[in-house]
């Protein structure tokens, strides 16, 4: 018999769901470990795609391991050619991540393996994923600006080739990187919404494409990934605002957020963010651009000034306040932001995937399955009576 526990109105805040052997968050602390790894060792040392590699199969692969997986991911970078002809149709105003989410089941109907419900068989269609996202943000870019998309070039890293695939020109090794540590930082993080939404969807055995698919729309609001944009367009906003506490302090006043700022579940800063924020200041310093970093940081000042006035102080930077600024002085456009974290967010939604259908941290598959209570229209069990439209009051 089920034991119903009332949970309700509360976002789940609080409320564990599942047990999960990918990622852990010590909200206090404002720790993120991805399968024992702390995120700060693995931004310093490793590279997404060995993080990628961690994610999904729970240990980091040996030296011939990791050339594997790499020559995989790099070999499965093409996307069908229908699947360009399909985007060239869309209106060219059509927002990155719908297009995104458009175009993961259309990449799915080229997966010889859809109907395969082995693990390995979802290994390998997370490993096209993982690749094509990439591919498939940067060539919209081009087809929007009446540009062909091009070919990946085999030689370079993940992040290089976006950055490639997205201008034209390849990028200097020290940008590449810092793009490779922020797709690190945004691979996985344990049972956020997008995550949830994918878990969920493939609960019902879908497949993984429809539990993507799920996960990007889930990514795209303002209160999920889709703040870095928000963050941007604030900064944008203020870059000549002269009186930064004022501005922030009125905002509060009228009810309305500061983007980039707050965590559901971190009750200090979020990890990523400190990595971000001196990443944000070294671009800044090498491109001449210092004058992101030290706006905001100005916010951030007047923010965290403001919420301990109001008792919240548990309200610091989150990891899309910096994010934004970064991508920004690295020259992506505001609406690829949101997408470049959904292209990272691939790896950590997939691994859950296969965690979810292969119940690797629980006994056995579960759907789920929550329950509402009725508060609607009631006229007993026998319901209300029907009458023709033209006879209602
Ligand atoms: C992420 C977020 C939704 C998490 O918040 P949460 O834990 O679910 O809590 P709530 O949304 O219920 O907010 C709790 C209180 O803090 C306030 N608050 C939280 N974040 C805030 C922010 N960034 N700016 C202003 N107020 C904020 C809320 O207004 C609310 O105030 P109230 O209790 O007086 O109504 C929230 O912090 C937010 O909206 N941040 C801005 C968007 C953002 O950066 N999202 C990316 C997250 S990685």
């Amino acid at each position: 018999m089920t034991q119903v526990v009332n949970v309700k109105n509360t976002g789940l805040r609080g409320v564990t769901v599942a047990d999960t052997k990918i990622s852990f968050i010590d909200a206090d602390k404002g720790v993120l470990i991805y399968r024992g790894y702390r995120i700060e060792e693995l931004a310093e040392r490793s590279t997404f795609i060995e993080v990628a590699y961690l994610l999904l199969n729970g240990s980091l692969p040996g030296p011939a391991e990791l050339q594997k997986f790499e020559k995989q991911v790099t070999a499965v970078r093409e996307v069908p050619p229908y699947v360009y002809s399909c985007m060239k149709e869309l209106p060219k105003g059509a927002k990155p991540m719908d297009v995104l989410q458009a175009c993961v089941p259309v990449l799915a109907m080229a997966d010889p393996e859809l109907a395969e419900e082995s693990r390995e068989a979802n290994v390998r269609m997370a490993i096209r994923l993982i690749a094509r996202t990439a591919v498939v943000v940067a060539a919209w870019h081009r087809i929007r600006n009446g540009l062909e998309p091009l070919a990946s070039d085999p030689a370079l890293s993940h992040a290089a080739n976006f950055l490639w695939l997205l201008h034209g020109k390849k990028p200097d090794e020290e940008t590449a990187r810092d793009l490779d540590v922020c797709l690190i930082l945004h691979a996985d993080h344990t049972f956020n919404a997008s995550t949830f939404a994918c878990r969920e969807v493939v609960s019902t055995r879908a497949h993984m494409y429809a539990g993507i698919a799920a996960g990007i729309g889930a990514l795209s609001g303002s209160l999920h990934g889709g703040a870095n944009a928000e963050v941007m367009k604030m900064l944008l906003e203020l870059e000549s605002e002269k009186d930064i506490p004022g501005w922030v302090k009125a905002r509060l006043d009228k009810g309305d957020r500061i983007m980039g700022m707050g965590h559901a579940v971190y009750k200090t800063i979020d990890p990523r963010a400190r990595f971000l924020k001196d990443m944000a200041f070294r671009i800044g310093k090498k491109t001449g651009q210092n004058r992101w970093h030290d706006l905001s940081t100005q916010i951030e000042r007047a923010g965290l000034e403001e919420f301990k006035k109001r008792g919240k102080t548990e309200i610091q930077p989150n990891v899309d306040f910096f994010s934004a600024p970064v991508y920004h002085m690295m020259g992506i456009p505001r609406d690829l932001m949101t997408p470049i974290f959904a292209i990272s967010r691939t790896a950590g939604w997939c691994s859950h995937i296969i965690e979810e259908k292969f119940a690797e941290a629980q006994e056995k598959p579960a759907l789920y399955r929550p329950q509402a209570e009725y508060v609607g229209q009631y006229c007993g069990l026998m319901g209300c009576e029907y009458s023709p439209p033209e006879e209602r009051k």
